[in-house]
């Protein structure tokens, strides 16, 4: 499995970069490494390989892809210690959502990207930081500050609520820094974007 490369080659690199050989090689080379050169994470996840064996999450995959998403979004996990956090839906929770024909209005409007960017944290956080960020909501996600989730305590289960969908997490994907990925049961549905009357009858059947 891809995944389990991903690993893999997280510890060949991780003894590499230890092993006393590569040290001294370092030492003699006439050429001094280059200032420029980035630090590379402590962990590199690909998280479109991780998303591609893990789910099916292949509706959110593609969505990701077609906007360029999937870039920021490794960006965020390759070059900072901070790390980023993904509530991933399930094919079948996008596909609840096109029945209603919420999504096709959407892709029009150009706010697909704002809605995937809405579905991560700047940050990572493992279950246990999750939990404990429900003292400081609203929390922003990555599609700005305004662009809010709260999260809620329910039962030892952690809810992701935004103003139009009450979301739970159903698994842990995968929680290693500088990356958390976790399964939601529902997308979740930014009120920057669905604020007209329209989006809410389709959304939440409101009559
Ligand atoms: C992330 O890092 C990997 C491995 O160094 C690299 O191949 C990839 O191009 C990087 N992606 C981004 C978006 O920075
Ligand atoms: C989120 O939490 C804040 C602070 O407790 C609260 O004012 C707001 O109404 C909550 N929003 C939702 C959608 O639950």
């Amino acid at each position: 499995m891809a995944f389990r490369k991903v690993i893999f080659a997280t510890a060949v690199l991780a003894i590499a970069l230890s092993s006393p050989s590569v040290a001294s090689k370092t030492k003699n080379a006439a050429v001094p490494p280059s200032p420029t050169h980035p630090p590379s994470p402590v962990y590199y996840v690909d998280i479109a390989d991780l998303l591609d064996v893990a789910g099916p999450f292949q509706t959110f995959l593609n969505y990701l892809q077609k906007t360029n998403v999937i870039e920021i979004f490794q960006s965020q996990a390759n070059t900072t210690k901070i790390g980023i956090t993904i509530f991933v839906p399930r094919d079948s929770a996008f596909a609840a959502l096109k029945k209603k024909n919420t999504l096709a209005g959407l892709i029009t409007k150009g706010h697909l990207k704002s809605l995937l960017l809405y579905h991560a944290f700047r940050k990572f956080y493992s279950l246990t930081e999750l939990s404990k960020l429900s003292r400081r909501n609203p929390v922003a996600t990555f599609a700005g500050s305004k662009y809010t989730l709260n999260l809620t305590d329910d039962n030892g289960g952690i809810r992701v609520k935004s103003t139009w969908s009450n979301a739970k997490i159903v698994s842990c994907v995968y929680a290693r820094a500088p990356v958390a990925v976790y399964e939601v049961d529902k997308v979740l549905l930014p009120m920057q974007i669905f604020s007209s009357q329209a989006a809410l009858r389709t959304v939440c059947g409101w009559n």
